[in-house]
C-alpha cells in the first residue's frame, strides 16, 4: 500500500516537474529570412595552396603542431559539386568561404583562368542549390609573390589588393554574389603574424605593428571603393564589409585598477583597433612606454556596410610585470572548455553584439563565424543553441543581425594546430575523404529547417 503511495506521488511529482518544464519550454523564432550560413576558407579546405606564404610557412619544421602540413587538406577543391550537395542538406540559406588569391594571381599581374573558371562554377553551383555565396577576399594568406614584396608592409599593396579584387568581381562575384568581405579577422592576422610570429610572416615586435595595419585599412579601403565602383557600373546592389574577431576581455580582479585597466586596453585594441580607424579615419594605438601611433589615413571612413562578427570565446586579463605588455591571459578559473582550451562563454555573444550595436547603431550586424573545437561531438549541440539563445536575446532587443554562419561546414586545417582540432558539423575521414553528418550538424539542419528551436 505504502509501496503503491509513493510511486503516485512519485509519478505526480515528476508529471508536475515535466508540465512546468513544457510550460517553459519557448521556441525561439529568428525573423523571417534569417540567413543561416555555414562558413570555411580557401586554404584551410581547398587542399595544395602551392603558391602561398602559408604553404611556405608549413614546410618549416616546428611551425604546425604534430609537424602536418595542409597538403591535399579536405580536397574540396576536386569535390565542389559534392560538397555544395552538403552544405544544402543543412538547409542553410548562404555558404561564406574564400577565393584563394594565391591560385586567381600565382605571379604579380598573372591570372589564372583554370582557377577562375574554378570558383565561377563554384558559384553556379551554390546558386543552382539555391544558396547564397558570400565571398572572402583574404582569409590569412598571401600570394608568395606578394609576401616577398613586403606583404601589408609594401605601399603597392593597396593597389594590387584593389585589383584583385577587380578581377574576382567581374570574373567570379558578378556571376552574383552580393555579400563580400575584404579582409577576416585582421586583428587576429596582426596578433599572431606581427606580434606574436606564430604565423606568416612570423615578426614579433610590437613596435612594428603600425605598417601593416596601416597596409590592411588602406587595402581593405581601396578594395571597399573598387567593388562599389564597379557594382554601381553595372547597377548592381552589393554590401561589402570586415570579419572582426571579437572577444569578452574580463579583469582577472574587479577591483583591481591594473587588471581593468589592461582588460580594457586589450578590448580597445583587439576589438575596435580595425573598427575604429573605419569609423573616425585615425589609426591610433597607445600602449605606454611601448608604443605611440596616430595617424591620419585618407578615405577609410565609412567603408563597412555591415560589421561582420566572428566570437568564440573570452580570455582573463591580468597584470604580470615579468610579461610583457605587461599582463597573462587567462581562461577563467572553473570555467568549462573546448577541445583546444577556449573557454566556452555563450553570454560573451550578447555582450560583444551589444558592444557593436553601440558604436554602430542600426548598421547591419552579420555573424560570420562562431563554432567550437570538438571531435567527439559531446557539447557542440549545447554550445550551438546556448550561443544562438544569446543572439536571439540580441535581435530580440533590437540588434539588426541578420545572419549566422557557424564555422565550420567540415573539419578542416585549423592553421598552426594542423587537423586535430574538429570545428566541422561534418565529420571528414582525411584517409577516405569521407564526411559525415555529426548529430549537431542535425541539430543545426533542423534549427536553419524551422528557423529557430525549443529552448
Ligand atoms: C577563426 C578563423 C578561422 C578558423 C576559426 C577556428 O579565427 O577565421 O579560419 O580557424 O578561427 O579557429
Amino acid at each position: 500500500m505504502l509501496m503503491k503511495l509513493a510511486t503516485s506521488l512519485l509519478f505526480l511529482l515528476l508529471l508536475t516537474l515535466n508540465l512546468a518544464h513544457a510550460e517553459h519550454a519557448k521556441f525561439l523564432a529568428f525573423p523571417e529570412g534569417f540567413k543561416w550560413c555555414v562558413a570555411t576558407s580557401a586554404h584551410q579546405i581547398e587542399g595544395y595552396n602551392t603558391e602561398s606564404d602559408w604553404w611556405d610557412w608549413e614546410q618549416i619544421p616546428g611551425k604546425i603542431k604534430n609537424g602536418e602540413t595542409s597538403g591535399a587538406a579536405c580536397d574540396h577543391w576536386n569535390r565542389v559539386p559534392q560538397d555544395t550537395l552538403l552544405i544544402k542538406n543543412l538547409g542553410v540559406k548562404q555558404y561564406r568561404f574564400s577565393v584563394e588569391w594565391a591560385k586567381i594571381e600565382p605571379r604579380e599581374g598573372q591570372w589564372d583562368f583554370e582557377a577562375i573558371l574554378h570558383y565561377q562554377l563554384e558559384i553556379l553551383a551554390l546558386r543552382a542549390a539555391g544558396i547564397e555565396p558570400m565571398i572572402t577576399l583574404h582569409h590569412f594568406t598571401f600570394p608568395r609573390w606578394l609576401r616577398e614584396k613586403g606583404g601589408w608592409e609594401w605601399e603597392g599593396t593597396p593597389e594590387a589588393f584593389a585589383a584583385y579584387a577587380e578581377k574576382v568581381y567581374t570574373l567570379i562575384g558578378a556571376l552574383g554574389v552580393r555579400d563580400w568581405i575584404t579582409i577576416n579577422e585582421p586583428m587576429v592576422h596582426l596578433v599572431l603574424g606581427y606580434l606574436s610570429g606564430m604565423e606568416p610572416p612570423g615578426y614579433a615586435d610590437i613596435k612594428k605593428v603600425a605598417a601593416p595595419l596601416r597596409g590592411m585599412l588602406l587595402s581593405h579601403a581601396a578594395a571597399y571603393r573598387r567593388l562599389h565602383r564597379l557594382a554601381q557600373e553595372n547597377g548592381r546592389d552589393i554590401r561589402v564589409g570586415v570579419a572582426h574577431h571579437l572577444r569578452v576581455f574580463d579583469p582577472h580582479s574587479k577591483i583591481n585598477p591594473l587588471d581593468r585597466y589592461l582588460a580594457a586596453k586589450f578590448d580597445e585594441i583587439f576589438n575596435w583597433g580595425f573598427d575604429e580607424p573605419l569609423t573616425t579615419g585615425r589609426m591610433k594605438i597607445k600602449i605606454p612606454f611601448t608604443i605611440h601611433v596616430d595617424e591620419r589615413l585618407p578615405g577609410i571612413v565609412g567603408t563597412q556596410d555591415f560589421i561582420g562578427v566572428n566570437y568564440y570565446t573570452r580570455d582573463i586579463i591580468k597584470f604580470a610585470l615579468k610579461k610583457p605588455l605587461p599582463a597573462e591571459m587567462l581562461v577563467k578559473e572553473g570555467a568549462a572548455t573546448t577541445d583546444v582550451g577556449w573557454e566556452i562563454y555563450p553570454k560573451g555573444f550578447y555582450r560583444m553584439l551589444r558592444a557593436v550595436a553601440e558604436r554602430h547603431p542600426g548598421v547591419p550586424i552579420v555573424i560570420t563565424e562562431n563554432g567550437t573545437a570538438d571531435s567527439r561531438d559531446a557539447f557542440r549541440g549545447e554550445f550551438l543553441k546556448d550561443h544562438l539563445a544569446q543572439l536571439h536575446r540580441a535581435i530580440h532587443e533590437g540588434i539588426p543581425v541578420e545572419g549566422y554562419c557557424h564555422w565550420s561546414l567540415m573539419d578542416n586545417f585549423e592553421w598552426i594546430y594542423g587537423f586535430e582540432p574538429r570545428f566541422g558539423l561534418y565529420s571528414v575521414d582525411y584517409a577516405t575523404q569521407k564526411r559525415t553528418l555529426r548529430e549537431s550538424g542535425r541539430l543545426y539542419q533542423q534549427i536553419s529547417r524551422e528557423n529557430g528551436f525549443w529552448r
